[in-house]
């Protein structure tokens, strides 16, 4: 038996926004791994094939309708899951939106939505899970999505970077909570480099300025020629979860590359500056 699968075989993971994407990634490791997989997603359908695929792989899934942006929505599924299966080894705070535009075009209702998708579903689905975690006294365990935008800049990209720079430190502080309540939950802040997946498609747009169609095709474009595929991505992400390892990304090198960067703008107290290997994206070359 490897260390993941002594760690979660048996138990339950529940993963939002997983009917797709590094979400639907995780929960078919987190299948193959013997766990009982509840596939959360705003889109019922996608869920539903997601959760279909794992049984037909011979694991154990079932799929529920969830929307993150909604505080109520995820205390629905944590009374749900807990009434059903009374403890969760896995929570993993996945659901995430790209949001493209100057900061001052971006609608007020997409500025909305990315904040409490991106932002806000992770805090409330730890507001919702954490003390019914905390009630059971089992080891589990807490993941969630934060990016390697998390430590950078990137202009017009402003809105997803935001949230992701905040969820780094919420984790970073739920993990400190974790020890000051001396509570056997571990907190792994999910770094993926660049994972194949669907998050720069076109119809993911919906809602930014018009012009953010041509930085979306070439991120989408780049994604496609460079990223990691995700069967892999997610074999790595689940590895550093289950060894309770906080940084748990998929491209330490970038990763590596990022903070490098950061540190230097800090310790220099520089004016905020473009990456180099964004520039062309930017058209600034
Ligand atoms: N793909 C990458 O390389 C990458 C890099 C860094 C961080 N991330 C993060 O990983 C997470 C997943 O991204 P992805 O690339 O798999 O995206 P994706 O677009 O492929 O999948 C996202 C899933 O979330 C669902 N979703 C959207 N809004 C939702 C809502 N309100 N409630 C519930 N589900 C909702 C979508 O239906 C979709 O199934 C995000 O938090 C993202 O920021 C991804």
């Amino acid at each position: 038996m490897t260390n993941n699968e002594e760690k979660f075989a048996g138990g339950v993971a529940v993963i939002t926004g997983a009917g797709a994407g590094i979400g639907s990634g995780l929960a078919r490791r987190a299948g193959q791994l013997g766990m009982h997989v509840v596939v959360t997603d705003i889109n019922s359908t996608a869920a539903e094939t997601v959760a279909g695929e794992i049984r037909d792989a011979g694991g154990k899934a079932e799929a529920m309708a969830v929307d993150v942006s909604k505080p109520s929505e995820l205390d629905r599924l944590a009374e749900e899951v807990f009434a059903k299966h009374g403890s969760v080894r896995l929570l993993v705070n996945n659901a995430g939106i790209e949001t493209i535009g100057f900061s001052w075009e971006i609608p007020a209702e997409r500025w909305e939505s990315t904040l409490n998708i991106n932002l806000h579903g992770v805090i409330h689905g730890v507001r919702a899970f954490v003390p019914k975690m905390l009630a059971t006294g089992e080891e589990c365990w807490v993941a969630n999505l934060a990016s390697i935008g998390a430590f950078g800049m990137m202009p017009t990209q402003t809105a997803y970077i935001v949230t992701k720079h905040a969820v780094e430190s919420f984790s970073e502080c739920l993990y400190l909570e974790m020890q000051l309540k001396k509570a056997p939950i571990h907190v792994s802040s999910v770094i993926p480099g660049m994972l194949k997946t669907s998050i720069f498609d076109a119809e993911a747009g919906a809602g930014e300025p018009a012009d953010s169609v041509g930085h979306r095709k070439v991120m989408h474009d780049m994604m496609a020629a460079y990223g990691m595929d995700l069967a892999e991505g997610c074999q790595r992400i689940m590895e550093k979860i289950a060894a309770n390892e906080f940084w748990a990304d998929t491209q330490p090198e970038m990763t590596e590359q990022s903070l490098a960067g950061r540190i230097k703008f800090f310790q220099q107290q520089s004016s905020p500056e473009v990456a180099p290997q964004a520039r062309g994206l930017l058209g600034l070359d």
